[in-house]
């Protein structure tokens, strides 16, 4: 199907806007594929068709399908894996320390697609029941995708999916049959929130992520746009939290407000005075509540 370029460029201004995504020229090709369901779904022939409607303004709920049929969606359970050894080797058994008088952890995954990340690090506590029974751990996931949210709100995957990640017990352990395939077991699910939040917004709960996933959505930001994100990402850390991107991702060169952790390879920190280096080593709220 021959996409006209005006119609490419409206695509992407659309995208763009929306999520801050930028289509390059070089990834027109996802165009016709990531639309082709869609326009099979409403019965519209040609791309420059589904363009009139959008101009024409008349479905307003159409760009929003248009944008989420745009994202690239793609994830898996324990995704590269090292970084989730990393988290389970030496964040959380700091964390285990650091907020052992508040028993409370919170952890934000943003840009969590359907939810595999989230049920993934949902996996890694429950895992662990000896350690973690009796603390209060908090996982948002959070998406600009309404799709992608409904979806890891329901916590089901086809069989494919559900083996991409996961060994054949952790599955049987944490999944059960369902019509279509699996849904992760009720404890699991009720364990973890999902809501619809775009990273160029605040966050979700301003200074109190003990750690934050960004991992595989700032690709294809604008540096601006980029710098925005991290702008965000960074308001959304405890004064001691860590930022984790995706491999090959870096804060570096792109941001004043988050430096590379010395001790722990992948993880990012805020950049901050002597005072804050020094309060990171307390747990900041835990002695607001004993205050
Ligand atoms: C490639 S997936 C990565 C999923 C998961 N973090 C992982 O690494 O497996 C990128 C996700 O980021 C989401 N995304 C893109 N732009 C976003 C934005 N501005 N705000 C929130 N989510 C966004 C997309 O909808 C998509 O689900």
């Amino acid at each position: 199907m021959q996409i006209s370029d005006s119609s490419t460029r409206i695509l992407a201004g659309l995208l763009e806007a929306r999520t801050g995504q930028q289509l390059t020229m070089s990834r027109r090709w996802r165009i016709e594929t990531a639309l082709s369901s869609l326009l099979r779904e409403r019965g519209i022939g040609t791309i420059d068709e589904l363009i009139t409607i959008l101009v024409m303004g008349k479905e307003p709920s159409l760009s929003q399908m248009v944008v989420e049929a745009l994202l690239n969606n793609e994830t898996y359970f324990f995704r590269d894996r090292a970084p989730f050894d990393l988290l389970q080797r030496h964040a959380l058994p700091e964390l285990a320390q650091r907020r052992a008088k508040s028993k409370r952890i919170r952890i934000w995954s943003a840009g969590c697609s359907t939810g595999q990340e989230v049920y993934s690090l949902a996996m890694l506590f429950a895992e662990e029941p000896a350690k973690w029974g009796g603390w209060t751990v908090d996982i948002l996931g959070t998406d600009v995708s309404t799709s992608c949210v409904d979806r890891a709100r329901a916590g089901a995957y086809s069989q494919f999916e559900v083996q991409r990640g996961l060994g054949i017990s952790q599955m049987i352990k944490w999944f059960e049959e369902c019509p279509d395939g699996w849904r992760a077991v009720e404890p699991l699910r009720k364990s973890l929130r999902f809501q619809v939040h775009n990273i160029l917004e605040q966050p979700p709960h301003p200074g109190d992520f003990d750690i934050v996933l960004c991992r595989n959505v700032l690709l294809y930001l604008s540096p601006e746009k980029k710098t925005l994100a991290f702008e965000r990402l960074a308001a959304g850390l405890a004064e001691d939290g860590w930022l984790m991107l995706g491999a090959g991702e870096t804060v570096i060169g792109q941001t004043s407000k988050l430096g590379a952790d010395i001790n722990a390879r992948g993880l990012y920190r805020l950049v901050g005075d002597g005072s804050r280096v020094e309060k990171r080593q307390g747990d900041r709220r835990s002695a607001a509540a004993g205050a």
